[in-house]
Protein backbone atom coordinates (compact mmCIF):
# COMPACT_ATOMS: atom_id res chain seq x y z
CA UNK A 1 0.00 0.00 0.00
CA UNK A 2 1.50 3.24 -1.01
CA UNK A 3 1.72 5.82 1.82
CA UNK A 4 0.86 9.86 1.02
CA UNK A 5 1.03 10.99 4.19
CA UNK A 6 -1.14 14.67 5.52
CA UNK A 7 1.55 17.36 6.89
CA UNK A 8 2.57 18.61 9.19
CA UNK A 9 2.83 15.71 11.86
CA UNK A 10 1.69 17.31 15.02
CA UNK A 11 3.48 16.11 18.28
CA UNK A 12 3.27 17.52 22.06
CA UNK A 13 6.65 19.68 21.08
CA UNK A 14 7.25 19.23 17.49
CA UNK A 15 6.04 19.80 13.89
CA UNK A 16 7.33 17.14 11.20
CA UNK A 17 7.27 18.66 8.01
CA UNK A 18 8.67 18.35 4.67
CA UNK A 19 11.65 20.24 3.62
CA UNK A 20 11.95 23.54 1.75
CA UNK A 21 14.85 25.08 0.44
CA UNK A 22 14.97 27.40 3.26
CA UNK A 23 15.96 24.93 5.45
CA UNK A 24 19.64 25.16 4.49
CA UNK A 25 21.02 26.70 6.20
CA UNK A 26 19.54 25.10 9.72
CA UNK A 27 20.72 21.74 8.63
CA UNK A 28 24.57 22.79 7.74
CA UNK A 29 24.19 23.94 11.16
CA UNK A 30 24.40 20.12 12.41
CA UNK A 31 25.45 18.09 9.34
CA UNK A 32 28.37 19.98 9.23
CA UNK A 33 29.50 18.77 12.49
CA UNK A 34 31.97 16.03 12.54
CA UNK A 35 30.53 14.65 15.94
CA UNK A 36 27.10 14.52 14.39
CA UNK A 37 28.61 12.13 11.12
CA UNK A 38 30.66 10.43 13.56
CA UNK A 39 28.25 7.05 13.19
CA UNK A 40 26.70 8.34 10.02
CA UNK A 41 27.53 6.64 6.64
CA UNK A 42 27.93 10.66 5.56
CA UNK A 43 30.92 12.76 6.48
CA UNK A 44 30.32 16.38 7.88
CA UNK A 45 28.81 17.95 4.74
CA UNK A 46 30.36 21.52 2.82
CA UNK A 47 26.92 23.94 2.72
CA UNK A 48 27.35 23.05 -1.15
CA UNK A 49 26.53 19.25 -0.20
CA UNK A 50 23.61 20.47 2.46
CA UNK A 51 21.82 21.89 -0.28
CA UNK A 52 21.76 19.56 -2.23
CA UNK A 53 20.63 16.97 0.56
CA UNK A 54 17.92 19.21 1.20
CA UNK A 55 16.95 20.02 -2.82
CA UNK A 56 16.88 15.84 -2.60
CA UNK A 57 14.81 15.82 0.65
CA UNK A 58 11.87 18.16 -0.58
CA UNK A 59 10.91 15.03 -2.85
CA UNK A 60 11.31 12.53 -0.08
CA UNK A 61 7.53 12.59 1.30
CA UNK A 62 5.42 9.66 0.44
CA UNK A 63 6.27 5.94 -0.45
CA UNK A 64 5.35 4.79 -3.26
CA UNK A 65 7.49 1.55 -4.61
CA UNK A 66 10.23 -0.47 -2.72
CA UNK A 67 13.09 1.81 -1.64
CA UNK A 68 11.59 5.08 -1.28
CA UNK A 69 11.97 7.48 1.23
CA UNK A 70 10.55 9.94 3.89
CA UNK A 71 12.55 12.40 5.36
CA UNK A 72 11.10 15.22 7.60
CA UNK A 73 12.49 17.82 9.37
CA UNK A 74 11.52 18.25 12.94
CA UNK A 75 10.95 21.93 14.19
CA UNK A 76 10.23 22.70 17.44
CA UNK A 77 6.26 24.06 18.09
CA UNK A 78 7.50 26.93 20.47
CA UNK A 79 9.97 28.60 18.07
CA UNK A 80 9.85 27.04 14.63
CA UNK A 81 13.60 26.32 15.04
CA UNK A 82 14.63 23.51 13.07
CA UNK A 83 16.31 21.16 15.08
CA UNK A 84 16.89 17.92 13.79
CA UNK A 85 14.92 15.24 10.77
CA UNK A 86 13.88 11.47 10.94
CA UNK A 87 13.42 9.08 8.26
CA UNK A 88 11.40 6.29 7.55
CA UNK A 89 12.32 3.68 4.14
CA UNK A 90 10.24 1.35 2.82
CA UNK A 91 12.24 -1.84 2.16
CA UNK A 92 10.17 -4.48 1.19
CA UNK A 93 6.33 -3.05 -0.12
CA UNK A 94 5.78 -7.05 -0.09
CA UNK A 95 6.59 -7.36 3.33
CA UNK A 96 5.39 -4.33 4.53
CA UNK A 97 8.57 -3.31 6.22
CA UNK A 98 10.41 -0.39 7.16
CA UNK A 99 14.02 1.44 8.73
CA UNK A 100 13.84 4.17 10.55
CA UNK A 101 16.15 7.25 11.14
CA UNK A 102 17.28 10.25 13.23
CA UNK A 103 19.50 12.96 13.35
CA UNK A 104 19.58 16.26 15.72
CA UNK A 105 21.32 19.52 16.02
CA UNK A 106 23.32 18.38 19.58
CA UNK A 107 21.87 21.78 20.53
CA UNK A 108 18.65 19.95 20.78
CA UNK A 109 19.73 16.92 22.26
CA UNK A 110 19.13 15.30 25.84
CA UNK A 111 15.42 16.57 25.90
CA UNK A 112 13.42 13.53 24.30
CA UNK A 113 12.81 15.41 21.12
CA UNK A 114 14.63 12.34 18.89
CA UNK A 115 12.31 10.07 20.74
CA UNK A 116 9.24 12.27 20.49
CA UNK A 117 9.69 12.92 16.59
CA UNK A 118 10.30 9.13 16.07
CA UNK A 119 7.26 7.97 18.01
CA UNK A 120 5.18 10.33 15.28
CA UNK A 121 6.77 8.85 12.47
CA UNK A 122 6.32 5.24 14.34
CA UNK A 123 2.32 6.23 14.45
CA UNK A 124 2.35 7.14 10.82
CA UNK A 125 4.45 3.93 9.82
CA UNK A 126 2.08 1.53 11.92
CA UNK A 127 -1.25 3.12 11.56
CA UNK A 128 -1.50 4.83 8.08
CA UNK A 129 1.02 3.25 6.67
CA UNK A 130 0.35 -0.13 7.70
CA UNK A 131 3.81 -1.46 8.10
CA UNK A 132 4.28 -4.44 9.76
CA UNK A 133 7.87 -4.06 11.14
CA UNK A 134 10.30 -1.25 11.58
CA UNK A 135 14.01 -1.51 12.52
CA UNK A 136 16.40 0.95 13.16
CA UNK A 137 20.45 0.21 12.93
CA UNK A 138 23.52 2.21 14.57
CA UNK A 139 26.87 1.71 15.12
CA UNK A 140 27.64 -0.38 18.77
CA UNK A 141 29.30 2.61 20.20
CA UNK A 142 26.42 4.77 19.33
CA UNK A 143 24.82 4.65 22.31
CA UNK A 144 22.63 8.12 22.02
CA UNK A 145 21.00 5.96 19.18
CA UNK A 146 20.76 2.79 20.47
CA UNK A 147 19.35 4.07 23.73
CA UNK A 148 16.39 5.86 21.56
CA UNK A 149 15.70 2.33 20.06
CA UNK A 150 15.08 0.74 23.68
CA UNK A 151 13.16 3.87 24.72
CA UNK A 152 10.43 3.32 21.76
CA UNK A 153 10.26 -0.40 22.90
CA UNK A 154 12.47 -1.73 19.64
CA UNK A 155 13.69 -5.18 20.52
CA UNK A 156 17.47 -5.53 19.98
CA UNK A 157 17.46 -8.37 17.18
CA UNK A 158 21.17 -8.60 15.99
CA UNK A 159 25.16 -7.57 17.17
CA UNK A 160 26.53 -7.98 13.47
CA UNK A 161 31.00 -8.21 14.01
CA UNK A 162 32.81 -7.10 10.99
CA UNK A 163 30.00 -7.84 8.63
CA UNK A 164 31.35 -4.35 6.89
CA UNK A 165 33.43 -1.70 6.62
CA UNK A 166 32.48 1.42 8.23
CA UNK A 167 34.95 4.48 7.43
CA UNK A 168 37.92 2.54 6.90
CA UNK A 169 37.41 0.13 9.54
CA UNK A 170 35.52 -3.34 10.25
CA UNK A 171 32.05 -1.95 12.10
CA UNK A 172 29.91 -3.31 14.38
CA UNK A 173 26.04 -2.63 14.13
CA UNK A 174 23.57 -3.45 16.53
CA UNK A 175 19.67 -3.98 14.48
CA UNK A 176 16.86 -3.12 16.51
CA UNK A 177 12.91 -3.63 15.56
CA UNK A 178 9.23 -3.69 16.68
CA UNK A 179 6.13 -5.09 15.60
CA UNK A 180 2.59 -3.25 14.53
CA UNK A 181 1.41 -5.17 16.95
CA UNK A 182 3.67 -4.81 19.45
CA UNK A 183 3.41 -0.88 19.19
CA UNK A 184 -0.14 -0.93 18.56
CA UNK A 185 -0.24 -2.57 22.00
CA UNK A 186 2.24 -0.39 23.96
C1 LIG B 1 20.90 9.67 18.07
C2 LIG B 1 20.34 11.01 18.50
C3 LIG B 1 19.22 11.46 17.58
C4 LIG B 1 19.81 10.88 19.93
O1 LIG B 1 19.46 12.15 20.40
P1 LIG B 1 19.02 12.34 21.93
O2 LIG B 1 18.81 13.78 22.15
O3 LIG B 1 19.97 11.62 22.82
O4 LIG B 1 17.65 11.54 21.98
P2 LIG B 1 16.31 12.04 22.64
O5 LIG B 1 15.87 13.31 22.03
O6 LIG B 1 15.37 10.93 22.61
O7 LIG B 1 16.73 12.37 24.12
C5 LIG B 1 17.04 11.33 25.01
C6 LIG B 1 17.93 11.84 26.09
O8 LIG B 1 17.31 12.98 26.68
C7 LIG B 1 16.91 12.69 28.00
N1 LIG B 1 15.54 13.25 28.13
C8 LIG B 1 15.25 14.44 28.68
N2 LIG B 1 13.94 14.68 28.58
C9 LIG B 1 13.37 13.62 27.98
C10 LIG B 1 12.04 13.29 27.62
N3 LIG B 1 11.02 14.14 27.83
N4 LIG B 1 11.81 12.12 26.97
C11 LIG B 1 12.83 11.27 26.71
N5 LIG B 1 14.11 11.54 27.04
C12 LIG B 1 14.39 12.70 27.68
C13 LIG B 1 16.98 11.18 28.16
O9 LIG B 1 17.29 10.80 29.47
C14 LIG B 1 18.08 10.81 27.18
O10 LIG B 1 19.34 10.99 27.72
P3 LIG B 1 20.42 9.77 27.74
O11 LIG B 1 20.59 9.27 26.34
O12 LIG B 1 21.63 10.43 28.30
O13 LIG B 1 19.83 8.72 28.61
C15 LIG B 1 21.46 12.08 18.51
O14 LIG B 1 22.48 11.67 19.39
C16 LIG B 1 22.07 12.36 17.14
O15 LIG B 1 21.48 13.03 16.31
N6 LIG B 1 23.31 11.87 16.90
C17 LIG B 1 24.05 12.19 15.68
C18 LIG B 1 23.47 11.52 14.45
C19 LIG B 1 23.38 10.02 14.62
O16 LIG B 1 24.32 9.37 15.07
N7 LIG B 1 22.21 9.49 14.23
C20 LIG B 1 21.95 8.07 14.35
C21 LIG B 1 22.65 7.26 13.36
S1 LIG B 1 22.31 5.55 13.63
Amino acid sequence: MALYPEYPLISDRLRLRPFTRGDVDAVYTYRSRDDVARYLFDVALSREECALAVQQRIGQVALEKDGDKIILAVELLSTGSLIGEVSLTWHSADARQGEIGWIFNPDYQGEGYATEAARALLDLAFGPGDIHRVSARCDVRNGSSWRLMERLGMRREAHFREHAIFKGEWDQEFVYAILRREWLSR
